[in-house]
């Protein structure tokens, strides 16, 4: 055979043009062999070197091996676009849908006990509240005696309290009547200045519509210097609003009594209940929501505190009672009765909360 540049070139040019028209990766592969194999079109060619003069060498070797290149680089390129096909391909029919709903779906959610707590606790802590916990199982020197409730006083009977038995050492522990204690707790622990809100489980031997032995408070404490009644109403009110979304919200605040502030006072707030629904807000009614006052000056020393130096204000609040206003669920004892269908119906989503 007689070897031209423009064999080589109609060579080139069939064989790419092959290469490009495959449309698998067996034909590429089964092509290669017939271009590039031992015994393919180019390596045909190629033989033909070694009989050629010297002259003939210089200007077919290059054009040979650049023929042998152009081919290998065709087929490696068409490989790459064969191999992105089969890929694209199978994307497109082995997808995962992530958007379906899981099976079964999820039935959780959030207690409205809980969601109110954390409600409240959010607010207070705008306010630069932290966080407080204590025991349930309480002394009765905390639950009572520190705060200025001494034996005997008529205020240990109408907390109608459990009791455990007697101890050893003459103590009678008992489930905590409220979370007051814990602001005993704290000023023994913590250096005013004190600002703190106390959210858990309370306990009373009383059980109606709107009482269960075991309810929710949240207790609320601040001790500083020069702290007055005027903070105490500002707090109360800045809570208000924010908890019942409502900015013009107006509440009453009743002289009361407490053993453990002085003066005491039970806060009310505006509400409609002309028709069947509550409305807070607006209307000629009010609602007592909470007790508050300013720290009773026995508290404070028997805390550990100088009352000339430091004053403060507390306030406690029922939380189930506060989730029953806001949300208009009219019976406590189904907060605790485990009842699925009462559960879904006023459950708050978790994600949304
Ligand atoms: N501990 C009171 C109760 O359970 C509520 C309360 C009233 C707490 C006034 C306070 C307060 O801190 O200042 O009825």
């Amino acid at each position: 055979m007689s070897l031209s540049p423009d064999i080589i070139t109609a060579l080139k040019n069939r064989l790419v043009e092959t290469i490009n028209a495959t449309t698998d990766e067996q034909s590429l592969e089964a092509l290669r062999v017939i271009a590039l194999g031992k015994k393919g079109e180019v390596s045909d060619l190629m033989k033909n070197l070694g009989k050629m003069s010297a002259d003939d060498k210089k200007t077919y070797g290059p054009l040979l091996n650049s023929l042998k290149q152009d081919i290998a680089v065709a087929i490696e390129d068409k490989k790459q676009i064969l191999a992105d096909l089969a890929l694209e391909a199978r994307l497109e029919i082995e997808h995962l849908d992530i958007t379906l709903p899981c099976y079964p779906a999820p039935k959780g959610g959030i207690h409205p006990v809980s969601q109110v707590t954390n409600e409240v606790i959010d607010i207070f802590a705008d306010l630069g509240f932290k966080l407080a916990e204590g025991p349930e199982i309480e002394s009765e020197d905390y639950n009572f005696t520190k705060l200025n409730i001494p034996e005997n006083h008529p205020a240990r009977q109408m907390h109608d309290t459990f009791y455990f038995p007697k101890q050893d050492n003459g103590t009678r522990p008992l489930l905590r009547t409220h979370t007051s204690p814990v602001q005993v707790r704290t000023m023994l622990n913590e250096k005013p200045p004190i600002r703190i809100i106390a959210p858990g489980k309370t306990y009373r031997c009383d059980s109606d519509m709107t009482h269960t032995p075991m309810f929710h408070q949240i207790e609320g404490l601040v001790i500083e210097e020069n702290i007055n009644l005027g903070h105490l109403r500002y707090t109360l009110e800045y809570f208000c609003k924010k908890f019942f979304e409502i900015d013009n919200i107006e509440l009453r605040f009743r002289p009361s009594f407490f053993p453990f502030t002085e003066p005491s006072m039970e806060v009310d707030v505006r509400c409609d209940r002309s028709k069947d629904v509550l409305k807070i807000g607006t209307g000629n009614d009010w609602l007592e929501i909470l007790g508050s006052g300013m720290v009773h000056p026995n508290v404070l020393e028997n805390c550990g505190l100088d009352p000339k130096q430091v004053q403060g204000f507390a306030f406690g609040m029922g939380i189930d009672r506060l989730a029953m206003l806001k949300y208009g669920m009219p019976d406590l004892r189904a907060f605790f009765d485990a009842d699925n269908r009462w559960l879904s119906h006023y459950n708050f989503n978790p994600i949304a909360a």
